[in-house]
């Protein structure tokens, strides 16, 4: 039989080069590897955490050049040349801290497990509106699940992110969003 159906060639190991938190980096990757391998694998990233691994759950979501995604649909032949921020790399971002801060007054989390990814959504969405998008918070973070369940915290949190002054300029918006909470 194994002469008709040989197994598959293990795929080769390749150096990948990116930008990691400001900084260039080269990591050895197969094609089939994906970010959230080689982030998980450097041992220095801890925040982008293996969920579904199919894009379902959010709980390894990152910013690739500046766009929240999920690190597990993101291929190691994507990489070169792109930028990818994780939560390690967001601790002194003024967007970051205010969406930390929310999540912390709001007693937000339970586990912790998902808090990263959700925190990594917001981080964008927040900027996506800063830059004129009527994007909608909850809707940032519609691809993030939360495990523990504890969506009244998360609620309350994103509900303190939109009220105008606190990261993001008043416009009228952030009323009308409060309200759909
Ligand atoms: S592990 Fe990537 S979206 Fe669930
Ligand atoms: S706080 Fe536990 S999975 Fe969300």
């Amino acid at each position: 039989m194994s002469d008709h159906y040989p197994l598959p060639e293990t795929p080769a190991q390749q150096n990948i080069s990116f930008e990691l938190n400001g900084e260039a980096v080269t990591r050895s990757a197969s094609d089939a590897g994906t970010l959230l391998d080689i982030l998980r694998e450097s041992g220095q990233i801890t925040s982008a955490r293996p969920g579904c691994r199919v894009g379902r759950c959010g709980a390894c979501q990152v910013l690739l050049d500046g766009c929240a995604v999920p690190s597990c649909l993101v291929m190691a032949w994507q990489l070169p040349g792109r930028h990818v921020q994780t939560v390690e790399g967001l601790n002194k971002d003024p967007d970051f801290l205010a969406v930390r801060d929310a999540l912390a007054s709001e007693s937000a989390l339970q586990c912790g497990y998902c808090t990263p990814g959700f925190a990594v959504s917001l981080v964008a969405g927040i900027r996506q509106r800063r830059q004129g998008s009527k994007v909608d918070l909850t809707e940032c973070v519609a691809g993030n699940l939360c495990r523990c369940t504890g969506y009244g915290g998360l609620r309350r949190a994103i509900a303190r992110l939109a009220a105008p002054g606190c990261a993001d300029e008043a416009d009228g918006r952030s009323t009308s969003e409060q309200e759909k909470l």
